[in-house]
């Protein structure tokens, strides 16, 4: 695991533009719109600091985060138990996982499922289809790539109680063949005075949007709902689409 996932607290200062209760509201509007079962449990994959795990809490939902990095675990312990909150955490690797109780709602944010090739994919969803009830829906945020040619670099700078990150995503075409992009995310970090250089690179399979669908249509576990730009269920994706940025797609267990 990259140096950059054991420094929860940097990260969260760099992905802190967010808005966290917003994106619950969006998580609430497809459970009225797309769930079959009412929604009480929910598991995130590739949790990181688990940054939608207090909202959550706060509206009465049940949460379990998995993810590889013991530090980003480590912090979103700590951070439950400032809240004084029950939360399961599951050191594991979302491409093959095992829960015992099965939830009403998976999510999975910022782009973070990365997979070598079609068969983790493959296994993955299979993953993702035993844990999840029959009508329950899974939501990922980015994770397809719908730039079939995907390069270029983001950068943004956050900053919080003195400690300034730089942050630089990159993702370079490496093989067009084998649908492999280079992803890069590199913080620049200075902490009252000391500066630091952290960075994750990891080589990985391009999930294309048709590639996607045949897996879900093809699979007989899931049935595709919908995919939309930016977290607003009022854009889906179509036909001359412009500018895609933090698409959200949300598929049903059948
Ligand atoms: C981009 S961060 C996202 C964190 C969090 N979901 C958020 O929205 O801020 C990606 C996270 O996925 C985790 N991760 C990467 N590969 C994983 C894998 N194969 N299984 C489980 N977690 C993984 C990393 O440790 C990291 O915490």
């Amino acid at each position: 695991m990259s140096a950059l996932y054991e420094h929860p607290r940097y990260y969260e200062i760099a992905f802190s533009y967010r808005d966290i209760p917003a994106e619950v509201d969006v998580f609430e509007e497809c459970f009225r719109r797309f769930s079959k079962v009412p929604v009480k449990t929910i598991l995130e994959l590739g949790c990181g600091y688990s940054p939608h795990m207090p909202e959550l809490i706060r509206r009465g939902y049940h949460y379990c985060g998995l993810d590889l990095s013991q530090p980003m675990l480590e912090y979103s312990r700590q951070m439950a138990a400032q809240l004084e909150a029950e939360v399961k955490f599951i050191h594991g690797d979302m491409i093959h996982f095992q829960h015992p109780r099965k939830v009403d709602f998976a999510f999975i944010t910022l782009d973070s499922l990365c997979v070598r090739n079609f068969e983790e994919l493959r296994h993955h969803f299979d993953s993702v289809a035993a844990v999840l009830k029959r009508g329950g829906l899974y939501l990922l945020e980015w994770c397809i790539n719908f730039d079939p040619q995907p390069h270029g670099e983001v950068a943004w700078l956050r900053e919080k109680n003195s400690v300034q990150v730089k942050t630089t995503v990159r993702w370079d075409n490496m093989d067009p063949s084998e649908q492999l992009v280079a992803g890069s995310i590199e913080m620049d970090v200075t902490d009252k005075g000391k500066h630091e250089v952290l960075t994750d690179r990891a080589i990985r399979h391009a999930i294309s949007p048709r590639e996607f669908l045949g897996l879900i249509n093809q699979g007989g576990k899931f049935k595709f709902v919908g995919w939309w730009n930016d977290w607003d269920l009022e854009q889906p994706l179509g036909w001359a689409q412009g500018r895609i940025c933090r698409p959200i797609t949300v598929v049903k267990r059948i």
